[in-house]
């Protein structure tokens, strides 16, 4: 069985949008109906008609689909966990606040923000507290605006993304627990981190800057604010595709971000900012023979709990507000 040709036959005969972010692997990329970074994933795939979404990518961006459009059934060929995702959950968003509070800042004093690489719950408790959701691609209008309120801004679950943002908005950040002064602080940051943007180095610039004395050096902001200081353009995974696309042939450019996306740019003179593979595990565990057998289990009738996103009523409801006032910006 050639299970191209199956999945090619599958979503032709079923009611489904097959989904895939940027980091997919390749043999996957190439079947989606639907590609692209985390915003325009959960925008595209809400405005789909179908009444399945194989989404193939990590958890919360499944989930985030099934928040926003709760009558859909999502489906994940692997229910895989974006790492810096897992660093939070209701618990620990809880703790965090009371050492907020113990610092002398009240809740009415805070507007939370998360990143939308969270879990629905932790995207709901932000919800209830009048908080919205923002992605790399959005999160410097969504803080500008957040900043309206006059409140200070909590913003979990990344740190790095926080601090960078808040440098490059001229904000003064903290990071809980790591003994900065939190009341000083505009952006109060949660101290999450992304295992994979973790890998590039300041040390990895030197010596591509001095193998090479034009190239150029373009980073997601889930970096370290030191590499993204280092860094001569700093964008989300669209933003980064753009900024590549756009620079003429000969240019050598070296990219600080996931290896699936960046190898597929490799037909300019593009090279990866490690000496390591940079590839974020949980985006590499769909196969191509998962998306087969779940494609199959819809045209079986016989769908897998394991692969269906399941988010409770409770916190759909404020998760999806969240998720609504990052839409409306
Ligand atoms: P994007 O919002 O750029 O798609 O990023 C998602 C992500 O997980 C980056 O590591
Ligand atoms: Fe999560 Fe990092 Fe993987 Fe993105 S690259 S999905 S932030 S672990």
């Amino acid at each position: 069985m050639n299970l191209k040709e199956e999945i090619l036959r599958l979503k032709k005969e079923l009611d489904v949008t097959l989904v895939a972010h940027f980091y997919q692997r390749d043999e996957v990329f190439e079947l989606a109906d639907i590609t692209g970074d985390s915003l325009e994933l959960a925008r595209k795939a809400k405005e789909t008609t179908s009444k399945y979404i194989v989404f193939c990518g990590v958890g919360f961006m499944g989930e985030s689909v099934k928040v926003l459009s709760p009558e859909k059934i999502v489906l994940m060929p692997k229910i895989a966990c974006c790492a810096m995702a897992r660093m939070i959950d209701e618990g620990y968003y809880e703790q965090n606040l009371k050492q907020i509070n113990e610092a002398g800042i009240a809740n009415e004093d805070i507007l939370p923000i998360t990143y939308i690489n969270s879990s629905a719950a932790v995207k709901a408790k932000v919800g209830e507290m009048g908080g919205l959701v923002c992605t790399s691609s959005n999160a410097y209008k969504i803080i500008e605006k957040g900043l309206e309120s006059g409140k200070k801004i909590f913003f979990v679950p990344d740190r790095c993304l926080g601090q960078n943002f808040a440098k490059s908005l001229n904000l003064k950040s903290a990071v809980v627990g790591d003994g900065s002064d939190l009341k000083e602080a505009d952006i109060i940051c949660y101290n999450g981190f992304c295992s994979v943007h973790q890998l590039f180095t300041v040390e990895d610039i030197e010596f591509y800057r001095e193998k090479y004395d034009d190239i150029l050096i373009a980073v997601h902001p889930e970096c370290d604010p030191s590499v993204c200081d280092a860094a001569d353009f700093v964008g989300s995974t669209s933003q980064l595709i753009t900024y590549i696309k756009e620079l003429p042939l000969e240019q050598k450019i070296a990219v600080g971000t996931e290896y699936n996306m960046v190898n597929r740019l490799r037909d300019k003179n593009t090279y990866i900012l490690s000496s390591t593979k940079p590839e974020c595990p949980t985006m590499n565990e769909t196969t191509l023979e998962d998306v087969y057998k779940t494609l199959k289990s819809i045209e079986d009738n016989n769908i897998s709990e394991e692969t269906e996103i399941k988010v409770s009523e409770d916190v759909t409801k404020w998760a999806k507000i969240a998720l609504q006032r990052m839409l409306e910006v």
